[in-house]
């Protein structure tokens, strides 16, 4: 399979976890090992938004604080690709052409965050998109998808399994009721829809459900 994996800022980067990230490249050195194409996006959690803040007291823009997000993102994403080593690209994909061509040449892509005015959620979906991906897994903090926000809702129930329609439901509710905890980026879900790649959302905090999500075992939360 062709499978982008989306490593949330808020599990390896917020704190920083050097352990994880290293037990996260070693798994999915394995998952490149058995034969799967492999493209892996990291955010850049607290230290982007703690760049964000300064741009912002700087008196920086919009953009300009998304720049630096994306650098800061880009910094992480290099740490992956040094510790990948031989099996990765020599440098860290920076546009979607990078992406494919990495992957053309066999070997494991490294993405931070791509332009402005998005999330990282969407840079994992249109890069699924670009290469054909037939599937995402976004390893985040929380254990999949809840009917409604399970930090606000004590009778919240997790989703083993809904369609994107569902999906798209169930994130405008939070929106609407309750304030802007997004599990995923209604943006990126619009692109996996109109793709139709699967997406399973798990708990990154324990990397090996990345690998019980590829190898099918019921983790987390499908969404096709
Ligand atoms: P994310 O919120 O996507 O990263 O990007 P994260 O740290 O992995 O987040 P979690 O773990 O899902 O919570 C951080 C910020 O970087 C900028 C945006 O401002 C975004 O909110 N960014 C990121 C971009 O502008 N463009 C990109 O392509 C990626």
């Amino acid at each position: 399979m062709r499978i982008v994996f989306r490593i949330g800022g808020s599990v390896v980067a917020s704190p920083i976890n050097t352990e994880l990230m290293s037990r996260y490249v070693e798994l999915l050195k394995s998952v490149k090992q058995q034969g799967h194409e492999v493209a892996v996006v990291v955010g850049g959690g607290t230290l982007a938004r703690e760049f964000i803040n300064i741009a912002k007291n700087l008196g920086l823009g919009m953009q300009a604080q998304d720049e630096i997000a994306i650098s800061v993102s880009r910094l992480f994403a290099q740490l992956f690709l040094k510790k990948f080593g031989d099996l990765a690209c020599s440098k860290v994909a920076v546009t979607l052409e990078d992406a494919a061509e990495c992957l053309a040449e066999g070997k494991v892509v490294v993405m931070g965050g791509l332009k402005p005015g998005i999330t990282t959620d969407t840079v994992a979906a249109l890069v699924a998109e670009r290469v054909g991906a037939d599937l995402l897994v976004k390893g985040t903090d929380q254990d999949g998808i809840y009917d409604k926000d399970p930090r606000k809702f004590a009778d919240a129930v997790k989703l083993d399994h809904l369609s994107f329609d569902h999906l798209q439901n169930v994130l405008s509710e939070t929106v609407h009721k309750a304030g802007i905890h997004q599990i995923i980026d209604p943006e990126a879900v619009k692109v996996l829809k109109h793709k139709r790649v699967k997406l399973i959302v798990v708990n990154g905090f324990t990397p090996e459900n990345t690998m019980a999500a590829v190898n099918g075992e019921k983790v987390g939360t499908t969404v096709e």
